[in-house]
């Protein structure tokens, strides 16, 4: 396992710090990024902006609210003097990638699979960014291995039931229409981080919903990120789109995690009928929205 995930310890709901033996693969080197960010280019697949970005600037709006206009093979050459943040989105679309994630997780899958089955919706980020550059405060949907390969960061983390940081609403809303408005940052959260100081060789678990934000230490720095869905992930969204439903009529819902017995009967609720949606929607050729796929379409 390149990835060194203690099976004794590994919590899939839980942020965790570990090691890994990732730091000198050749995929990950910046010869290697240069050209896939090319070929990401060329899919649409990077995202970037300026290190003018800060830990409050909002996570959707950042490539406009701060552009950084060079291509990405450039960026990426020059990311000493870049002043900027760039993420190959979703590289799994790449076949040497793909490859490359697969074989990552597979070494981990029984590790996950033991507490969290279901591993689906692979999923590859890499992160190239300038000295001093920051990612804003956000969460994902994914459960995330973070391996820092190159450089220095500060990854704050907070747990994805801490509900001082990310109430019960924004996660809501969050899963219901994949908006991330009502998570905010102030400054008074960082009290609450978990601080993960990485270096190459160190990394990170973060689960699905874990909030987020990174400083960068004083040189370059490469990241990645290996994420996946799993059962657990799939019915916690399902449950939060049930109580967003419930709510749209004018129930109050009980907090997902709140009630087990309540959350199963939801479940149970909202499968069936999540299944008989989604046979009228093919029966009329309409498109359904499945999250139980081997790979994150890209
Ligand atoms: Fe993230």
């Amino acid at each position: 396992m390149r990835i060194h995930v203690d099976p004794a310890t590994f919590d899939p709901w839980k942020v965790q710090a570990l090691t890994h033996a990732l730091a000198d693969h050749p995929l990950l080197q910046i010869d290697a990024l240069v050209e896939l960010g090319k070929r990401q280019q060329a899919r649409n697949l990077v995202r970037t902006h300026s290190s003018d970005a800060t830990a409050g600037t909002s996570f959707a709006d950042a490539p406009k609210l701060h552009p950084n206009e060079r291509a990405a093979a450039t960026t990426l050459a020059d990311i000493a003097n870049a002043r900027a943040w760039m993420s190959l989105l979703n590289v799994q679309a790449d076949p040497t990638y793909r490859a490359f994630i697969d074989e990552i997780l597979d070494e981990v899958r029984p590790v996950v699979d033991r507490k969290d089955a279901g591993m689906c919706y692979r999923a590859g980020w890499i992160f190239v960014s300038s000295p001093n550059t920051v990612t804003p405060f956000h969460m994902d949907h994914e459960h995330n291995f973070i391996m820092q390969i190159r450089g220095t960061k500060r990854l704050y983390t907070w747990e994805p039931f801490d509900r001082e940081t990310v109430s019960e609403r924004a996660q809501e809303l969050f899963h219901d229409s994949h908006s991330r408005d009502l998570v905010t940052w102030r400054e008074d959260h960082r009290g609450r981080a978990r601080v993960l100081e990485l270096v190459p060789g160190l990394g990170g678990y973060m689960p699905s919903t874990s909030p987020h934000m990174v400083e960068n230490g004083p040189e370059p720095s490469v990241t990645i990120s290996f994420t996946y869905y799993t059962d657990s992930t799939r019915r916690r969204e399902l449950l939060y789109r049930g109580n967003a439903a419930l709510r749209r009529i004018g129930i109050e819902p009980t907090p997902v995690g709140a009630s087990l017995g309540r959350d199963r009967v939801k479940h149970a609720v909202l499968s069936s009928f999540t299944s008989a949606k989604n046979l009228v929607r093919r029966a009329t050729g309409r498109s359904v929205r499945e999250n139980d796929q081997p790979y994150a379409p890209a």
